[in-house]
């Protein structure tokens, strides 16, 4: 069997923030699949911010993407043809060779997944890498207790939204920020978070925090950094746990930006910072998974996604992440 492929590629590294010109669509032929290979048509993939890191030739915790060659990241799709036991035409597979329609991939790479359980892309998203992020990183990292205030930035986001979810299911008194009113409208209507506050209309972000915060943060969930990691900060309560995901705010910087400036609240509150990473929590993905469908199931864990059309708008939805245009997990549907 062979197909003709439709690939993004990365055709330069970007310096500043990414741009269209960085990617570029590629068609290559594809034959296969050889022995221990599958054939997959994709139907879903996700773009994710921590991709920016990965335009750098730089040392870090995962490997640069190559100049020239597709792009990689979480996709759902189906096989088309199979030369490796246990895996049959029709089976929907989520698997790491994003960025393409089609992709032959080691079946040791593939994970099947059950459309009957959750739709499709919610493997991108809640019942994914996203989902299981919010979870050890609230759960296991933030260790929120009943009663407690924890604040979430980017509250809206893909990880953001599922912590908000969970936190408020733990009882704990919820806070989140975001960039728009539509935002803040969605976090407080549909997330049922207690506050929202929007970092871009605000003038003094600490006492925007201070205020919505009257009992100070037990717990922060940090996807941000910058300005809202220093506000966080200044609204802990003595013992506060931080719980490090990500820093979206540096991730366009070439060189990292000075901060936080009031550290030394860690110190005199004796803080635990502590960053993670989810690739160290990959083993709790079939107890996370088995927990978390049913908490879908139930209506307890809404799971959102703002969608993209066709692969050659792919790049647009990965720049979009940086302007906040997602709601939700920010999605590429393939179909
Ligand atoms: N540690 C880990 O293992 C791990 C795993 C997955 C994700 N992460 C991190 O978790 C964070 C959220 O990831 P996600 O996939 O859920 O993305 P996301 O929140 O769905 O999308 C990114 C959001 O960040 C906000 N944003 C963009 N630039 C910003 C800036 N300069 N300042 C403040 N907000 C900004 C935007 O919303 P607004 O409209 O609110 O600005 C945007 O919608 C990221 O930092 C990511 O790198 C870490």
């Amino acid at each position: 069997m062979s197909v003709t492929a439709r690939e993004i590629h990365l055709k330069s590294r970007p310096v500043g923030p990414a741009s269209e010109e960085n990617f570029e669509l590629v068609e290559r032929r594809l034959d296969g699949p050889r022995e221990g290979q599958l054939l997959v048509r994709n139907l879903w993939m996700s773009v994710d911010p921590y991709m920016r890191g990965r335009m750098r030739d730089r040392k870090s915790y995962i490997a640069p993407f190559g100049l020239g060659e597709p792009l990689e990241g979480s996709a759902v799709g189906v096989v088309e043809a199979s030369a490796a036991p246990g895996f049959e035409p029709g089976d929907r597979v989520a698997h790491f060779a994003g960025w393409r329609d089609y992709a032959l991939i080691d079946a040791t790479g593939a994970v099947k997944v059950d459309e009957g359980a959750a739709p499709l892309e919610t493997y991108l998203g809640a019942l994914g890498v996203p989902g299981l992020t919010a979870y050890v990183g609230l759960l296991r990292i933030g260790r929120p207790e009943p009663g407690n205030t924890v604040f979430v930035s980017a509250g809206s986001g893909a990880v953001g939204s599922i912590v908000c979810q969970l936190a408020r299911e733990k009882g704990c008194r919820v806070v989140a920020s975001a960039g728009s009113d539509i935002k803040t409208a969605w976090l407080r209507d549909e997330i049922g978070v207690d506050a929202a506050i929007n970092y871009r209309s605000t003038d003094d972000l600490q006492a925007a925090l201070a205020s919505a915060c009257p009992d100070g943060i037990d717990v922060y969930f940090d996807n941000v950094g910058g300005e809202q990691l220093d506000a966080a900060l200044a609204a802990a309560n003595d013992f506060a746990r931080f719980a490090l995901c990500g820093m979206i705010d540096q991730y366009n910087a070439d060189a990292p930006p000075p901060g936080p400036r009031n550290i030394f609240q860690a110190a005199i509150k004796r803080l635990t910072l502590q960053g993670f990473l989810v690739t160290d929590h990959m083993s709790s993905m079939p107890e996370f998974a088995v927990d978390m469908t049913r908490r879908i199931a139930e209506g307890r864990i809404k799971s959102h996604a703002t969608v993209v059309r066709g692969l050659d708008r792919a790049p647009g939805a990965f720049l979009g992440l940086f302007k906040g245009e997602n709601i939700g997990k920010m999605l590429v549907d393939l179909r």
